[in-house]
C-alpha cells in the first residue's frame, strides 16, 4: 500500500512503514495523519505481529515541519500520534538513520525498540530553535539514558553519533544495510525475541534533584540566559511522574515557548541560512573547480587556503618570498593541527589534506588553476597590478576573485580583459572558521561565476550571501556606519566599559571596543585614514581612537588598547585610554552626560538598522533576510534576535523613525531617516513582508 507520504508493505507478520516526505521526512500534517491511520489499521489487523518504522531518503525524519510553526495547528498533533504508537498493542520498532532529529527522534523514542544505523546522528535540536522537545522528548529520553546525558543532549541540541547512542541506551541495537533492510531485520528480531520491546513511557526513573538544580542555575547564569534550555530542564524534572502527567507539562512549556520572541528570532536565523541561497543566478551551471590559487599568505590567505584544502580543493599559495611562503605553509599546518586537537579530523586526514597545499613565489604557477583568490594588502594599486598579471597568466575560464574588504571590485575587474570572470569573495577572519562568505557581484560578473561561488561556499560549508558593489559591501558598510555611534556616545560622556557591557547584556558576545582590541585597532585606523580625504565637512569625527593608536596601542596584540591585557583572561580598563577619552571630551568642548544601558542599545541598534535599510533600498542586498544572514554568520549578532532587520520589525518602522528624528536634532548629518523605512511606515509593511516579495 502506498500513501502519498508513506510506503507501507506487509511481509507475512511484518508491516514495514517507510516515511516518504522528501527532502527530510518532516512530520507535517499529512505525514502525521498518514502515520496515525497506518498505526490504527495495522494494530487492528491480527495478521500483523510487528510494525517497523524507517525513513525513505536521507533520514528517518528531521522532526516537526518548521514551516507550520506560527500557523494554526492542524490535527492530529504529533504528541497524540506518538502516544498512539506507544499505546499500540502490536510492538513497533524504529530504525534511526541519517539526521534523526527533534520530532523524528521523539517518534523513535515512542516506539517499543530502536535500532540505529552506522553514520546516523541523533539529536533534539529544539532549543536551538527557541523550543523544547514537545512530543515527549523530555519525558522519554531521561527514561532511557542517564540524567546528566539527557540534560546535556536536550539543553544543547548536540547530535549524538550512532555508537554513542548504542552505548547510552538510546538505541538497543546497531543495524546494517539500507533502512528498509534494517527495518525488516529488526522486525524479525522482535519476532524471534532477540530484540526485546517495551513502551518507554512505562519505565519509571528517579531523578537526582541536585543535578537538575545545578543544570538550571548554570543555564540561568549564561548570557544571554535563553528560556528554552531552562524550561527544557524543568520539563525533564517532570519525567519522575507517570508519563500521562509529565507529557501535558512538557506540552504547556512547549506552547509557551512557541509564542516567544526568541523562538521567532531563532527560526528566522535557521531560515536565513537557507533563504540566501535563492539568487537570480540559481539556474546557471557552476564552473568546475578542481584546483585553486591563493595570492597572499597573511592572516586571510592562510585561512582561505585552509578552508579550500579542507574542502578537498588543492591550493597553490603565492607569497612574495620563499621565507614568507614557508611561513604561510606553517600557518596552514597550524590550522589543520588545531582541527585535529579539537577532534574535527584525525592525523591521517590532516596529512592527506596537507598534501593538497603547494607554496610558490611566482604567479606563473597559477596558469592552470580553476580559481584564484587574491588576499594581498588592501591597496587598489597593488590589487589592480596583480589582476593585470593574472589576466596574462591564467587559463581561459578561470575565475579571478578578490578578498578585498572595501575596494571597488569593478575597478579591479577593469584591470583585466575578462571582467566577466572577476568576482569578490569576501571571507571573514579567521577564514577557515567563520561561516560567512560575501559574494560580491560586479557589473559584468557572469551568472555562472556567481553560481560557482555559491557552489564553492557549499563545499566549504559556508553561508554565501550575494552583495552588490559598494564601499564595504553589506557587512563592513553597515559596520562602518553604526560603529561611529559608539564613538559619539563615548565622547558624549558614557564610558566604553558601559557601552561594551550594555551591548553584551543585550546579547552580543563582545562589545564594540573589546572587539576593536581583539581585531587590532590599527585596522580601523588605516580605514579612517584612507577615507579622510572624502569625509564630508559636516560629519562629526571623534578622534579618541586615533589618539590611542598614535601611542602604538593596537589592542590585544600590543598588550593594551581600550583595555589592558597583562592577564590575557581579564579585561581591565586602560587608564591611559581613559585619560585620552577625558582629554578629547574637553578638547571637543563636550559636557559629559549619562546614558542608560537602554539608550545605548537603542542608539546603536537604530544606527545599524538605518544603514541596513539603505543597503536593501539600494539593492546591495537582495532582501532584508540577506542582511540578517551577514550579521548572524559574520558579525556575532545575537542569534535569538534573528538579525538586525528581523529585530527592526520588533521595534516597528514608525518607532524607528521617531527615534531617528529625535536623535537628528543633535546631529542631522548622521541621523537621517532612510527612504525605505518611511515607505514601510506609510504602507504599514515590515521587513518580513519584503522578504516574501
Ligand atoms: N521542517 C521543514 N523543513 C525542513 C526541516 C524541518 N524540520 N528541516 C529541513 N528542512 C528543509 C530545509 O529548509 C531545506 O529546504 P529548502 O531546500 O527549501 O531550503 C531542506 O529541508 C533541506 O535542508 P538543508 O538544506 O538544511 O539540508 P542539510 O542536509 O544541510 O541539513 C538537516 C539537513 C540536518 C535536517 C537540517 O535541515 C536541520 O537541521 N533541520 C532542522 C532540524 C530540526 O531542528 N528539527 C527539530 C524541529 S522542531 C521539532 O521537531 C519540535 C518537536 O519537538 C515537536
Ligand atoms: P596581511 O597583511 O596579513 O597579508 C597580506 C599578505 O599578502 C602578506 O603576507 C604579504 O606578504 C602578501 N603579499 C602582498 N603583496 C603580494 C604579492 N604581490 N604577491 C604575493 N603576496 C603578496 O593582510 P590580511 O589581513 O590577510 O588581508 C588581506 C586582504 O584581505 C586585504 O584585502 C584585506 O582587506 C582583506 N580582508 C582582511 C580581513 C581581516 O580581518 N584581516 C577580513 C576580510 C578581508
Amino acid at each position: 500500500m502506498t500513501d502519498d507520504v508513506l510506503n507501507i508493505t506487509q511481509e507475512g507478520p511484518v508491516a514495514l512503514i517507510g516515511l516518504n516526505n522528501p527532502p527530510v521526512n518532516a512530520l507535517g500534517a499529512a505525514l502525521r495523519q498518514g502515520l496515525s491511520d497506518a498505526i490504527r489499521d495495522l494494530d487492528a489487523d491480527p495478521s500483523v505481529k510487528v510494525i517497523a518504522l524507517y525513513g525513505e531518503g536521507r533520514a528517518l525524519s528531521a522532526g516537526a515541519d518548521i514551516r507550520e510553526f506560527g500557523k494554526p495547528p492542524v490535527p492530529p498533533r504529533l504528541p497524540d500520534v506518538l502516544d498512539q504508537i506507544e499505546g499500540s498493542d502490536t510492538p513497533v520498532v524504529a530504525v534511526m538513520h541519517g539526521t534523526t532529529l527533534g520530532g523524528g527522534l521523539e517518534l523513535a523514542l515512542a516506539a517499543h525498540a530502536r535500532v540505529v544505523l552506522p553514520g546516523a546522528r541523533l539529536g533534539l535540536p529544539e532549543v536551538t530553535l527557541g523550543l523544547l522537545p514537545g512530543a515527549g522528548g523530555t519525558q522519554r529520553l531521561p527514561r532511557l539514558v542517564p540524567l546528566e546525558k539527557a540534560i546535556e543532549i536536550i539543553s544543547t541540541g548536540r547530535q549524538v553519533p550512532a555508537d554513542e547512542a548504542l552505548e547510552l541506551g538510546l538505541a538497543d541495537d546497531m543495524g546494517q544495510g539500507t533502512p528498509q533492510e534494517a527495518a525488516r531485520a529488526a522486525a524479525q528480531a522482535v519476532l524471534d525475541g532477540s530484540l526485546p520491546t517495551r513502551p518507554t513511557g512505562g519505565i519509571s526513573v528517579t531523578l537526582d534533584r541536585d543535578v537538575l538544580d545545578q543544570a538550571i542555575s548554570r543555564l540561568q547564569n549564561r548570557r544571554p540566559a535563553l528560556q528554552a534550555p531552562i524550561k527544557a530542564v524543568e520539563a525533564i524534572a517532570l519525567a519522575e511522574k507517570p508519563i500521562s502527567e509529565g507529557l501535558p507539562g512538557e506540552r504547556a512549556a512547549f506552547m509557551d515557548l512557541m509564542d516567544s520572541p526568541d523562538r521567532q528570532g531563532l527560526i528566522h536565523a535557521f531560515t536565513a541560512e537557507r533563504a540566501v541561497r535563492h539568487i537570480p543566478e540559481s539556474d546557471a551551471t557552476p564552473r568546475r573547480i578542481d584546483s585553486a590559487g591563493v595570492i597572499g599568505g597573511g592572516t586571510m590567505g592562510v585561512g582561505i587556503a585552509t578552508a579550500l584544502i579542507t574542502a578537498g580543493i588543492p591550493v597553490t599559495l603565492i607569497e612574495m618570498s620563499a621565507e614568507q611562503a614557508d611561513k604561510a605553509r606553517v600557518g596552514v599546518m597550524k590550522n589543520l593541527d588545531g582541527a585535529v586537537k579539537r577532534g574535527k579530523m584525525d592525523a591521517a586526514k590532516r596529512d592527506d589534506l596537507a598534501r593538497g597545499l603547494t607554496v610558490a613565489t611566482d604567479l606563473a604557477s597559477l596558469s592552470d588553476v580553476d580559481l584564484v583568490i587574491e588576499a594581498v594588502f588592501e591597496d587598489l594599486e597593488v590589487k589592480t597590478q596583480i589582476f593585470g598579471k593574472l589576466d596574462g597568466i591564467c587559463k581561459s575560464g578561470a575565475i579571478l576573485a578578490t578578498n578585498t574588504s572595501y575596494l571597488d571590485v569593478n575597478r579591479i575587474a577593469a584591470a583585466t580583459s575578462r571582467p566577466q570572470d572577476v568576482i569578490g569573495l569576501h571571507f571573514f577572519s579567521p577564514a577557515h572558521v567563520m561561516r560567512l562568505l560575501e559574494v560580491v557581484v560586479a557589473d559584468q560578473t557572469a551568472a555562472d561565476v556567481v553560481a560557482t561561488a555559491f557552489d564553492l561556499a557549499g563545499r566549504m560549508k559556508k553561508v554565501a550571501v550575494r552583495s552588490g558593489v559598494c564601499d564595504g559591501f553589506i557587512g563592513n558598510r553597515i559596520l562602518a556606519h553604526y560603529r561611529k555611534v559608539a564613538d559619539y556616545m563615548l565622547e558624549d560622556g558614557v564610558s566604553y566599559q558601559q557601552i561594551d557591557r550594555a551591548l553584551e547584556d543585550f546579547g552580543f558576545a563582545m562589545g564594540p571596543f573589546a572587539v576593536g582590541d581583539l581585531a587590532g585597532l590599527d585596522i580601523g585606523w588605516a580605514t579612517r585614514k584612507r577615507k579622510a580625504p572624502t569625509r564630508p565637512a559636516t560629519e562629526r569625527y571623534v578622534e579618541i581612537a586615533d589618539r590611542i593608536c598614535e601611542r602604538g596601542w593596537f589592542g590585544r596584540k600590543t598588550g593594551q588598547g581600550y583595555y589592558l591585557y597583562d592577564d590575557p583572561k581579564a579585561r581591565t580598563p586602560n587608564p591611559g585610554a581613559q585619560q585620552i577619552v577625558e582629554a578629547e571630551r574637553q578638547r571637543a568642548g563636550v559636557t559629559p552626560r549619562d546614558f542608560s544601558d537602554e539608550e545605548i542599545v537603542a542608539r546603536y541598534m537604530t544606527a545599524m538598522i538605518s544603514e541596513a535599510a539603505r543597503v536593501v533600498e539600494e539593492g546591495i542586498a537582495l532582501r532584508p533576510i540577506d542582511v540578517d544572514a551577514v550579521f548572524l554568520f559574520g558579525y556575532g549578532f545575537p542569534r535569538h534576535l534573528g538579525g538586525p532587520l528581523n529585530y527592526a520589525d520588533r521595534i516597528g518602522a514608525r518607532d524607528l523613525i521617531r527615534r531617528i528624528e529625535n536623535y537628528s536634532t543633535e546631529d542631522p548629518h548622521y541621523w537621517q531617516v532612510p527612504t525605505l523605512l518611511r515607505e514601510l511606515a506609510e504602507s504599514g509593511r515590515s521587513f518580513a513582508d519584503l522578504n516574501k516579495e
